[in-house]
């Protein structure tokens, strides 16, 4: 995880820092993110624990607005040049510990000369500046963000695209699943689905996801093209994928159930029968992020990792980033609402909106 600093004086750049605060949070988890070192303990030696503070960060934000440089206190000395004042405690720390610092100007400010600034600080105009502006907020804050993103290691749980021998295999062990699931003579379902001339539909994508969606069960139009996720349902999917800058071929997704089970729902022995494919696609994935869409997928994953939350409610877990470890490392399950439930509620789809944000801190 990349954690950033955020250095600034209130007085001198408060609102554009909260906008900034918001901004970074949807790209980084909000735990990385340091503003105000505010819980020093009695006693504790200040400038000891701002250093620490800073000594834990990867990146570091100097936000400079218009009066960053001039701002003075009630006897009209120079806030910058006291040497207590913790936003050049924290500005000198980061420079002598060569932490990448990144002045950031607000406000139309522009970057001081080093003559302006007391020598500890002097360093800081040599880091290129990188301007926010009022009106381009948005195109300036992503700016920034890949900026961070190209600068720091990457979150843990991003995978960096796969050498072509990896993706053979992988592509040729989905193909043996396939194989496998369209052979499923004892499948409880496979009657219905010879009977209805339906496909199985074991999911799709890439196979070496970082994401790996798991929603209920192929409706009728899945079946009939052997595809999941094809039907209204799937135009919410790729809705959401792209509002966060994805495609559906960058993601793998798949189901519960892998057969048409009629409109109705999944019965526990056709789960019981599908759990073992899922697992095996798991397996060759190995996706770090499972998003489970609706609450049979989300029962599926939470007990099948025995997780503390087994018995949560989607109402309460949707959204929330649940760390644990499969055999093949750290993951996040993540579950969220399916997309079904959203198709007719403006506000359950704002909230499947708000939830697959999170999924940004992963791509
Ligand atoms: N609903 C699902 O859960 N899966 C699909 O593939 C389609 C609709």
């Amino acid at each position: 995880m990349s954690r950033i600093f955020i250095n600034y004086r209130r007085q001198d750049s408060e609102g554009y820092v909260g906008r900034l605060y918001d901004y970074l949070a949807r790209h980084f988890e909000r735990d990385a993110l340091f503003m105000d070192v505010d819980d020093i303990p009695p006693g504790a030696d200040f400038v000891q624990v701002l250093e620490e503070a800073v000594a834990a960060c990867d990146v570091f934000i100097a936000v400079i607005g218009p009066s960053w440089l001039t701002l003075a206190d009630e006897t009209g000395a120079r806030r910058l040049d006291q040497w207590n004042d913790f936003v050049r405690i924290e500005i000198a720390s980061a420079l002598n510990q060569n932490k990448l610092v990144i002045p950031v100007l607000v406000g139309r400010a522009r970057m001081p000369s080093p003559a302006q600034l007391p020598d500890d600080l002097a360093a800081l105009c040599r880091r290129n500046a990188f301007e926010l502006s009022h009106q381009r907020f948005s195109y300036d804050a992503e700016k920034l963000v890949a900026a961070i993103k190209t600068a720091v290691p990457a979150h843990p749980s991003f995978k960096p695209r796969p050498d072509s021998e990896t993706l053979r295999r992988k592509e040729a062990a989905l193909k043996a699943v396939r194989d496998d699931l369209v052979g499923a003579t004892e499948s409880p379902l496979y009657a219905f689905r010879i009977e209805n001339r339906y496909f199985p539909v074991l999911g799709e994508g890439h196979p070496d996801a970082n994401i790996l969606f798991i929603g209920e069960a192929p409706g009728k139009n899945e079946a009939a093209a052997g595809r999941p996720f094809i039907g209204p349902s799937g135009d919410v999917l790729a809705e959401m994928l792209r509002g966060i800058g994805l495609k559906r071929e960058d993601v793998f997704v798949t189901n519960v159930l892998l057969d048409f089970p009629g409109k109705r729902d999944p019965l526990p022995e056709e789960l019981a029968f599908y759990a073992p494919f899922v697992d095996r696609l798991i397996d060759i994935i190995q996706p770090r992020v499972i998003a489970t869409l609706g609450g049979f997928a989300m029962a599926y994953m939470l007990k099948k990792l025995d997780l503390p939350e087994k018995r949560g409610k989607i109402g309460q877990l949707h959204g929330k980033l649940i760390k644990t470890r499969l055999p093949y490392g750290e993951i996040h399950v993540v579950p969220l609402y399916h997309p079904a439930v959203v198709l007719y509620s403006a506000s359950q789809k704002d909230l499947l909106r708000q939830d697959f944000e999170k999924l940004k801190l992963f791509i």
